[in-house]
C-alpha cells in the first residue's frame, strides 16, 4: 500500500513521452479513428458517408453539439450565424495594420485573438450555456468573413458584406470571390467541392492543433483566444501547413522537369532534407480515409471545370512510385489528407498562401467541440511534467567574473 504521507516523493516518477506519441490527454466523445485500419467517424458517422451526403453547416452542428440536427434546428443555426457574419467596423482597421504579403494564416490568428477585445462578454467568469452558444455561434459566423477579407486585402480590393440570403459556404465564396460569383462559386460543383473540403477537415480527435485549442482553454482562457493559439499551431508545415508546402513541392517538381524518381530518392536520403510533403501521418500507418476522398473529387472537380493540371500529374505519378517503395511501405507512409487537397483549393481560385487558413475554416466546429467538451468535462489546468537534465546547483558569478 501507498504511504500517502509519502505522496510527495513519489511525483518524481513520471512519464516521459516526448511528442505524446502514445499518451491519452483526455476521454473524447467527438471523434473516433483508427490509424491501423484507416478509419475515420464523426459522433460515431463514417467519414465518407458524411462528406458524401452532409454539409459543412450540418457537420458543425453535430461536432459542437453531439447528434444531427433536424430541420428546423439546423434552420436555427443556419439563421442565428446568418446573423452574426458582420464583423465590426473597427476590426477593417486591423487590416490596414498589416504590411502587404504578410502571411494570412499570421493575420487569421490575430484576428481572432483581437474579437475578444471586441466581445468583452466573452471574458466574463462563469458564463452559463447560453451565453457560450452565443460566442461559438459568433465566433463560426465571424471567422469566414474575415477569412475572406483576408483574402480580399491581398489582392487590394475592397471588402464585401455577406449576405443573409446565402448558406454557409456560398455566402463565404461570394465575399472571397466578389463578382466572380455568377460565374465561380454558386456553380453546384465549387460549392460542392468547399462543402467537401471543409467537412474532411472539420475534426481529427486530439492532433497539435486541438490539444493546443484544449490546454489554452483548460486555464480558463476565453473561446477566442483558444481558438486563435490553435490556428498558430494549424500553421506548421508538419501540421496544417502541409497543404501549402505540398503544393510548393509539386511547383517545384515541375519547374524541374517532373523527374518524381530523382525526388523520391530525395526524400529517402537521410542527409537530405527534403520529405514528400503530404505524406505520412502520425497515426494512420494506412490510406488516410480523407485523402481517398479527396484525390476522387480532385479528379471529378478538375474534370468538371475542364482543367488540366500538370501539377496533379506529377502528384499521381508521385503516389503510384512511393505506394510501391520499400522505404515507404515499411514505414507505412502514405498520401494525407493535405496531398490532393491543394489540387482542389488552386482549381477553385485561391493563392497557395490561403490554403491554410481554408484548412482553419474547416477546422473551426472541431477546435470549437474540442474546447466546448473540455469545458464540460470540467477538465484541470494541462500541465505536463519533464525530466530535468540540466545543471545540478551552481553558485551566482558576477558578470566581471564569467
Ligand atoms: N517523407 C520521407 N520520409 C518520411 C516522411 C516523408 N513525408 N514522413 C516520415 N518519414 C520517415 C522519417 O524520416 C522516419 O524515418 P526513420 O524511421 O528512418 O527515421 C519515419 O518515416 C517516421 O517518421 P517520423 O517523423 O518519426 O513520424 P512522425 O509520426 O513523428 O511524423 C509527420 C509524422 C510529421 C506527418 C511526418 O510523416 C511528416 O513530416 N510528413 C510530411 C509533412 C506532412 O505531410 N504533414 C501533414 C500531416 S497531416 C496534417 O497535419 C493534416
Amino acid at each position: 500500500a501507498i504511504d500517502i504521507s509519502k505522496l510527495r516523493d513519489l511525483s518524481g516518477y513520471i512519464t516521459l513521452d516526448v511528442g505524446y506519441k502514445n499518451t491519452g490527454a483526455t476521454k473524447s466523445a467527438i471523434t473516433f479513428l483508427d490509424g491501423e485500419l484507416g478509419i475515420l467517424k464523426y459522433r460515431g458517422y463514417p467519414i465518407e458517408q458524411i462528406a458524401e451526403k452532409s454539409t459543412f453547416i450540418e457537420v458543425a452542428y453535430l461536432l459542437i453539439y453531439g447528434e444531427l440536427p433536424t430541420a428546423s434546428q439546423l434552420n436555427e443555426f443556419q439563421t442565428l450565424i446568418s446573423r452574426h457574419t458582420l464583423v465590426h467596423e473597427d476590426m477593417k482597421k486591423f487590416f490596414d495594420g498589416f504590411p502587404s504579403g504578410s502571411h494570412p494564416m499570421g493575420q487569421l490568428s490575430s484576428l481572432i485573438g483581437a474579437l475578444a477585445a471586441f466581445n468583452p462578454a466573452s471574458l466574463k467568469p462563469g458564463l452559463n450555456a447560453d451565453e457560450i452558444n452565443l460566442e461559438i455561434i459568433k465566433l463560426i459566423a465571424k471567422m469566414s468573413t474575415i477569412v475572406s477579407w483576408i483574402y480580399k486585402k491581398s489582392l487590394g480590393h475592397p471588402f464585401i458584406y455577406p449576405q443573409n440570403k446565402y448558406d454557409y459556404v456560398t455566402n463565404f465564396l461570394h465575399m472571397t470571390f466578389g463578382q466572380r460569383t455568377e460565374e465561380v462559386e454558386l456553380k453546384p460543383v465549387v460549392i460542392n467541392a468547399m462543402n467537401k473540403l471543409l467537412i474532411l477537415h472539420a475534426d481529427h480527435e486530439q492532433n497539435c492543433s486541438a490539444s493546443t485549442v484544449r490546454i489554452v482553454g483548460s486555464s480558463d482562457a476565453n473561446l477566442y483566444a483558444s481558438i486563435s493559439a490553435g490556428i498558430s499551431a494549424l500553421w506548421g508545415p508538419l501540421h496544417g501547413g502541409a497543404n501549402q508546402a505540398v503544393i510548393e513541392m509539386l511547383e517545384k517538381i515541375k519547374e524541374d522537369g517532373g523527374d518524381t524518381d530523382k525526388w523520391i530518392k530525395k526524400a529517402k536520403d537521410k542527409n537530405d532534407p527534403f520529405r514528400l510533403m503530404g505524406f505520412g501521418h502520425r497515426v494512420y500507418k494506412n490510406f488516410d480515409p480523407r485523402a481517398k476522398i479527396i484525390k476522387k473529387a480532385c479528379d471529378d472537380i478538375l474534370e468538371e471545370m475542364g482543367i488540366d493540371d500538370e501539377v496533379l500529374d506529377i502528384a499521381k505519378r508521385l503516389e503510384e512510385v512511393a505506394l510501391k517503395d520499400p522505404y515507404f511501405v515499411e514505414r507505412k507512409l502514405y498520401p494525407n489528407v493535405d496531398f490532393y487537397s491543394g489540387i482542389i483549393y488552386r482549381a477553385l481560385g485561391f493563392p497557395t498562401e490561403m490554403f491554410t487558413v481554408l484548412f482553419a475554416l474547416g477546422r473551426l466546429p472541431g477546435w470549437i467541440a474540442q474546447w466546448k467538451e473540455m469545458k464540460e468535462n470540467k477538465e484541470p489546468i494541462g500541465r505536463p511534467r519533464q525530466v530535468y537534465v540540466g545543471a545540478t546547483t551552481r553558485d551566482y558569478k558576477d558578470i566581471k567574473d564569467r
